[in-house]
């Protein structure tokens, strides 16, 4: 796993966005290049970049296939804390070229979860899997909607939030941890594992525990993002502000071994 340290969020987001777009601009294949996207506050800066370099033609998504990683059971596309409405006003809807049906999004208002689950994965693996998967971390380590103690072998099924992602996520939902829906559905730690390449983006002071326990713990359904200790294509994307609980000699490691990547 690697760790890329930055000075801020402007310039973890600008890192990751410049490795999606090499790894986009890179894929020769006759298949649709494969991104895997989170939602939460951690890629908004990376979308706006996205969409600065699609704007100036330096990035196509003419050929590029997306799958989200999660959204609320019982939420429909319209409610603007949809995870579904949060992906295209915060990115689809601005790319010049993105294919409405190459939009992925698991449908939270589906009458049948598990087969909804089952078919998401079946329509990743029918485009040869995830090519690069992005994500985010909740401040209990969890990746996607993997709460603490999910297996770190899961598939995409239905998930039980937990009280303090409810409360968490509550500022969106007018402050009331009752608004926010009990249950999500969501790729597995297995799913994001599969794919060829993994980035989390981490950022701020309340992600410090986090990251700390991800980069130096040891790999533990606890935090279920350690699982990507065992990936041999992961990056952790963080800033300054994140780093507040590595150990010197950890934060000293990375900042040497990646000062190439230091923007
Ligand atoms: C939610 C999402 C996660 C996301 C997390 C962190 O719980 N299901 O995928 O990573 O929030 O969000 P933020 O980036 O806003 O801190």
């Amino acid at each position: 796993m690697r760790v890329i340290i930055q000075e801020n969020y402007d310039k973890m987001c600008k890192w990751a966005a410049a490795l999606i777009c090499d790894r986009i601009n890179a894929h020769k294949e006759d298949r649709p290049f494969v991104l895997g996207l989170p939602t939460g506050s951690s890629p908004i800066g990376v979308y706006k970049e996205l969409i600065a370099k699609n704007k100036a033609g330096e990035v196509s998504f003419k050929n590029v296939v997306t799958f989200n990683m999660d959204e609320y059971l019982g939420l429909p596309h319209e409610h603007d804390q949809s995870y579904w409405y949060f992906m295209h006003d915060n990115l689809f809807d601005h790319l010049v070229d993105m294919k409405s049906e190459n939009i992925n999004i698991l449908n939270g208002m589906t009458d049948d979860p598990e087969g909804e689950c089952a078919r998401y994965e079946e329509k990743i693996a029918s485009y040869g899997g995830i090519d690069l998967f992005m994500g985010g971390i909740g401040v209990d380590g969890h990746l996607a909607f993997n709460e603490p103690y999910t297996s770190l072998t899961s598939r995409t099924g239905v998930r039980d939030l937990t009280t303090d992602t409810r409360i968490v996520n509550s500022r969106f939902f007018g402050n009331d941890p009752e608004k926010v829906p009990a249950k999500a559905l969501s790729v597995g730690i297995g799913t994001v594992c599969d794919s060829k390449e993994v980035l989390v983006l981490i950022s701020g002071h309340n992600k410090a525990r986090a990251l700390a326990a991800v980069v130096e713990g040891g790999v533990s359904q606890k935090w279920t993002c350690s699982a990507l200790q065992m990936h041999n294509g992961a990056y952790i994307a963080c800033d300054e502000e994140a780093c507040g609980e590595l150990t010197v000699d950890t934060y000293k490691y990375f900042l040497d071994i990646e000062k190439k990547e230091r923007l």
